[in-house]
């Protein structure tokens, strides 16, 4: 089978590590690459001999059109430019992957997909929280926190502790959602966490009982509880694996690139890189600081 023109790959949550060889492969060999928002720029330095176009959302100013990014994608390939389409995560989740795989179609073109590790998972696993575990949840969902048409359908279908809800883009809906859980006969105590730019040197979290999610002030951001997704995304996850952090604890997560890593081994541990500094934490509301 002959190469895809363009390749829509998952950059995964930030840490440059948790690319894919596949991922690494895509980006070394291409032309034009077009990058969201939370795709971490030391990642771009993997496409050495590419042109690289922001196409995200950058604070204050209006995302570019679907349209315009689909109409990008598709003129390039046609002029024989090799495509990445970078995007945060993996592409398929709460990322639009899928309408931009469907505009490729429409036009006739080859493409592939490179899945990334999403931050729905990684975020919560970087924190010591499996989103599934024996005994305490069978399964998780995944929702869209940005608008409460998104959300509020979901979340009022499941029974109280059924599942681990992870809520994407949902910091400023935080409050609204705790509200909307207790009123559906969440208990008060189900363990929550915001995790904030996991795998990343601005990583925050923090920890508390649903019934102050609502309230919980996000370390770095004292005076602005209303933290910009742009500014630091953030992850919330709501179940009894959140308790499962207290034991787990934080993972290293390594902000630097992992492959470096494997570049130093053999030399001095000098050579080798640090694992990332400081993870911010604040339980119960009150920030505390926490090594790695
Ligand atoms: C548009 S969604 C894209 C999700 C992406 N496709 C994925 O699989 O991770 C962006 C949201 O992902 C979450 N997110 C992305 N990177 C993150 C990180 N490093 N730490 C915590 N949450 C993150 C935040 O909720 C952010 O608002």
């Amino acid at each position: 089978m002959s190469a895809p023109v363009v390749s829509i790959v998952g950059a995964g949550p930030g840490d440059p590590g948790l690319l894919t060889r596949k991922a690494l492969l895509r980006l070394r060999f291409a032309d034009l690459v077009l990058y969201d928002a939370l795709v971490n720029p030391k990642i771009l330095r993997y496409a050495r001999k590419a042109q690289r176009f922001f196409v995200g959302k950058r604070a204050g100013r209006r995302a570019m059109r679907q349209e315009t990014i689909n109409r990008l994608m598709i003129d390039a390939a046609r002029r024989g430019k090799r495509v990445v389409r970078l995007k945060g995560g993996d592409p398929f989740v709460l990322g639009r992957g899928g309408e931009e795989a469907l505009a490729l179609r429409a036009a006739g073109l080859r493409f592939d997909i490179v899945p990334g590790v999403s931050s729905a998972t990684a975020a919560a696993a970087l924190s010591g929280i499996p989103v599934t575990h024996r005994g305490l949840a069978s399964g998780f969902v995944v929702v869209a926190g940005h608008a409460a048409e998104a959300y509020e359908p979901v979340l009022w279908s499941l029974a109280p502790g059924a599942l681990t809800i992870v809520v994407l883009m949902g910091l400023r809906s935080r409050r609204a959602i705790a509200e909307l859980l207790l009123l559906r006969g969440w208990s008060p105590t189900t363990p929550a966490a915001v995790l904030i730019g996991a795998s990343t040197a601005q990583s925050a979290r923090w920890i508390g009982p649903l019934r102050d999610l609502g309230e919980a002030l996000i370390p770095g951001s004292a005076e602005s509880p209303a933290l910009s997704e742009v500014e630091g995304p953030g992850t919330i996850v709501i179940g009894r694996v959140v308790g499962l952090a207290a034991l787990l604890g934080q993972q290293e997560s390594a902000a630097g690139d992992g492959l470096a890593h494997r570049k130093a081994a053999g030399r001095s541990d000098a050579a080798r890189p640090k694992p990332n500094g400081e993870a911010r934490e604040a339980r119960g509301g009150g920030p505390t600081r926490t090594k790695d």
